[in-house]
């Protein structure tokens, strides 16, 4: 049974007697094996940290479950959050079950069909904003200082507490720290979560890689990028709020940030669903053809190693990316058993 991050994880967090125990049964994601892709890297074992698996679809709910909480224990009435999807999909199913509401600003175009349906569905009050995701972040960050208004990104450090727990899951599932932990970067919030809960366990480290996409790499060359592009559009970032905290993980880690292409991660997300049968959001598929593409260039630097991969969305928050990637439905055919048997040929 799921018993939920706060319940779970309560002794690694910043818990009072007066916080709210809110649940909607988050954490306790699955890692699922990946023969094939880990023949294909060379390594000993790749295992995909199904974060789909959370009540809304996302890793978000991990630290949005944390923030809400003590928002709430703080006497919040309201939350307000930026976001490319996930984190306003969590924040509106989140602020639902507590009983406050929920504002989000959303850049416009961009929002997959999943994100904008669970937010509408979740009586979130969203606000379509002319500009990308960094304008929309800016805007909020002063709305929520100038009103008092509970602004629940990654921003908020106990989002970033809540999301660290992926990390104990997957120690304790493995019994061990993976040598790589390979994940895609937006706002950096995560792969600072992610590292706070390996350093807070004390034992080994993983190696971090950060992916960002190419059209949307700023933690690459190392300088904000105005005008992100990509068809990941939960990663469509062009300058990250944690970016110095992100950096000195990676740093600390002896990681490093890499980019990939639109097909290179059209091509790991399709190999992710047709080989391992997980099917993720396009974003999450970039540390898949990031440790790939890495493997192509050196065979041999993932010998013997146990990774993990974070695949931080389900795939049913971006049907429309579904669909065109795969190949087009044939027409229909007659009711008649030998039309059938004849399309099945
Ligand atoms: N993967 C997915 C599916 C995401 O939705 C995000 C971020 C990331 C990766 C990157 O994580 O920002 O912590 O580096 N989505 C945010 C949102 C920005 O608004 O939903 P990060």
């Amino acid at each position: 049974m799921r018993r939920g991050v706060l319940a779970r994880w309560a002794a690694h967090l910043p818990l009072t007697a007066r916080t709210p125990l809110l649940s909607l049964g988050e954490g306790d994601t699955p890692l699922v094996p990946a023969p094939t892709l880990a023949r294909d890297l060379g390594c000993s074992e790749l295992w995909l940290k199904c974060e789909g698996q959370n009540p809304t679809g996302s890793f978000k709910d991990r630290g949005m479950v944390v923030a809400l909480a003590k928002a709430i224990e703080a006497g919040a009435k309201s939350a307000v959050c930026a976001s490319t999807g996930n984190t306003s999909a969590s924040a509106a199913a989140y602020c639902a079950a507590a009983g406050i509401a929920c504002n989000v600003v959303v850049p416009e175009g961009k929002i997959a069909l999943g994100k904008l349906a669970q937010a509408l569905a979740h009586g979130a009050r969203i606000v379509v904003l002319r500009g990308n995701f960094d304008t929309a972040l800016q805007r909020v960050r002063e709305l929520a200082g100038r009103t008092g208004i509970a602004l629940v990104n990654s921003v908020n450090p106990h989002r970033i507490e809540g999301q660290k727990t992926a990390a104990f899951e997957i120690v304790e599932t493995l019994d061990r720290a993976p040598d790589t932990l390979a994940l895609p970067v937006g706002n950096a919030g995560n792969i600072t979560a992610y590292w706070r809960g390996f350093v807070e366990l004390g034992g080994r480290r993983p190696v971090l890689l950060g992916f960002q996409a190419a059209g949307a790499a700023p933690l690459v060359s190392g300088k904000p990028v105005a005008n992100p592009e990509t068809i990941a559009t939960a990663i469509r970032i062009g300058n990250p709020a944690s970016w110095k905290l992100a950096v000195a993980a990676q740093q600390e880690s002896g990681g490093m940030f890499a980019a990939v292409t639109d097909d290179e991660i059209l091509a790991a997300y399709r190999r992710l669903s047709s080989e391992a049968g997980v099917f993720c959001e396009p974003a999450s598929a970039a540390p898949v053809a990031g440790l790939l593409k890495l493997a192509r260039a050196e065979p041999k630097r993932f010998a013997g190693q146990v990774i993990v991969a974070v695949l931080t969305g389900h795939g049913l928050k971006d049907p429309q990316a579904a669909i065109a990637a795969a190949p087009a439905l044939g027409a229909p055919i007659d009711d008649d058993p030998a039309a059938l048997e004849a399309a099945l040929k």
